[in-house]
């Protein structure tokens, strides 16, 4: 058997048999198992403190007085259910969540307060409130917090028809749920910011309101990094069609970056409708997970996109965005410039053709300039359009530099000028030097041709001076026509 084999057969084995999805691991079957907590951590937390709330379940129908009235089943993961009930002293509906029957212990129940206090400490736009913790009837734990009225996203996204074949998502439905993404990454940033960890970030613990609201709910394995930014975990929690390879590992050492892999999951999910692992068995994913983390992104893939999702999605955790902000800052450069980073990427593919054709001494010239004059467009728009693009203005000056050595060979003098003149400008100080080379190479060949009396070099000068000339008489013409307009 091979390591990942072994590993992930290992992995399975230690969770509950009657917690294995056995047909095929897909967020419907909500999953989220701490087995690091239920294992190891030293019970902090009691029931005992906790308030007693008196809450009338539908049979009790004599009550009187009562806290809460149970109303609906809302919906139920691995581990919680979550029912409406009505609040008597603030005659409103809430959310009350409790440990699934079947799955009542003692370490189940310390989850579920452990989950009430960090999320009290979460008071974010895009995570429910959470609005008390208190012992219900028969004694086991009750999270308050608000009633989100919505629909799991995974509901939402289930609906979608599959647009061209492919069931990718795409234009303004795509742009649309990237905007309810935005709102979970920010979820997310902020709960990093307050050194909190959500582990089991996936669509079905995600709803989406009736008015567009978006919520980030079931912190239930979420944790608290320690002071290094680090959570030592004792073994696999989380949903595993979802997970990111070190949750796998025999001592997981998770961190801010962990979440991260998981929004990648997430995106995936949104993208193309189903989760990134799949397999028959929870040790066949696992084993996926181990081997090739990196799903694969089919064709059709908005390129920007796709670039983002796997610097999220990559095994090793120092190769993904450092944090889940520095995420969100591309993300939304993706959604604003959605158009334009895909313009980016054909220009990043011409440019470093460009690269590698300048070196090639029999390159086919005109090919050349053909392809130079498109990335240099291509690049010139796109940092028309978002001036703040660094990288498309560094590739600019390449693309610039490149162009001006050719036209300074092919002894195209006006182009070779105009082209340095506009990469000196671009460049700024940190190009002066080689600007000023260019110009001097420029000026020599210029020298050259004329002592020449070079037919060509004449030609130019003739051209120039009929330029010239023209944008005189444009220029006497406007002021003409500017003097009368100010009559
Ligand atoms: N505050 C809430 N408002 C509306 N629906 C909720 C709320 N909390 C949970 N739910 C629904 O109940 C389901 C199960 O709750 P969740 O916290 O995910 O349980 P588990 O910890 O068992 O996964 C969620 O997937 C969601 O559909
Ligand atoms: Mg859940």
């Amino acid at each position: 058997m091979s390591d990942a084999k072994n590993q992930a057969a290992r992995l399975a084995s230690t969770i509950p048999s009657d917690l294995l999805p056995t047909v095929t691991c897909f967020p419907r079957l909500p999953w989220p198992i701490d087995l690091s907590q239920s294992q190891s951590q030293p019970a902090d937390i009691s029931c005992g403190h906790l308030s007693r709330l008196d809450i009338k379940s539908k049979d009790d129908s004599e009550k009187a007085s009562f806290d809460f009235s149970v109303g609906a089943l809302i919906g139920s993961g691995g581990f919680g259910i979550v029912h409406s009930a009505e609040q008597s002293c603030l005659n409103r509906e809430v959310a009350i969540k409790r440990v699934r029957p079947d799955r009542r212990s003692a370490a189940a129940e310390e989850q579920l307060q452990r989950e009430a206090h960090l999320m009290g400490r979460l008071e974010h736009p895009a995570i429910p409130p959470a609005y008390l913790i208190g012992m219900g009837n028969d004694k086991e734990p009750v999270l308050v917090m608000r009633w989100i009225r919505g629909v799991p996203w995974n509901d939402k996204l289930a609906e979608f028809p599959s647009s061209e074949g492919d069931g990718l998502l795409r234009g303004a439905v795509l742009r649309n749920e990237l905007n309810s993404f935005i709102r979970i990454c920010e979820a997310v940033a902020f709960s990093h910011g307050q050194g909190i960890i959500h582990r089991d970030i996936k669509p079905s613990n995600i709803v989406i309101g009736q008015y567009g609201e978006v919520y980030l709910l079931d912190w239930g394995i979420s944790v608290e990094l320690q002071d290094d930014g680090v959570y030592n975990a004792l073994g696999f929690a989380g949903t595993p069609c979802f997970a990111a390879p070190e949750m796998l590992s025999r001592a997981p050492k998770l961190d801010a970056r962990t979440d991260v892999y998981l929004l990648g999951s997430t995106l995936y999910n949104i993208v193309t409708g189903y989760p990134p692992h799949q397999g028959e068995t929870t040790e066949e994913v696992f084993e996926r997970i181990l081997t090739s983390p990196m799903p694969t992104f089919a064709e059709g893939w908005p390129d920007a996109l796709k670039m983002l999702c796997r610097k999220a999605m990559e095994a090793d955790p120092n190769d993904r965005y450092a944090s889940a902000r520095a995420m969100l800052e591309d993300l939304r450069y993706v959604i604003e410039y959605g158009e334009l980073t895909e313009l980016e990427a054909d220009c990043d593919q011409d440019l470093n053709a460009l690269i590698e054709m300048a070196e090639d001494r029999n390159k086919d010239i005109s090919k050349f300039n053909e392809l130079g004059t498109r990335c240099r467009f291509g690049l010139e728009r796109i940092l028309h359009e978002w001036p703040s693009n660094t990288t498309v203005a560094r590739n600019l000056e390449k693309c610039l530099y490149l162009l001006c050595n050719a036209a300074i060979s092919q002894q195209r003098i006006a182009a070779a000028r105009s082209i340095m003149v506009q990469y000196r400008e671009l460049a700024g100080d940190t190009g002066a030097d080689r600007a000023d080379v260019m110009r001097h190479r420029i000026d020599a060949l210029a020298d050259q041709l004329i002592a020449k009396g070079d037919e060509l070099s004449m030609n130019i000068q003739v051209q120039l001076i009929e330029r010239l000339a023209a944008k005189e008489q444009e220029y006497d013409e406007l002021m003409v026509a500017y003097k009368k307009l100010c009559k």
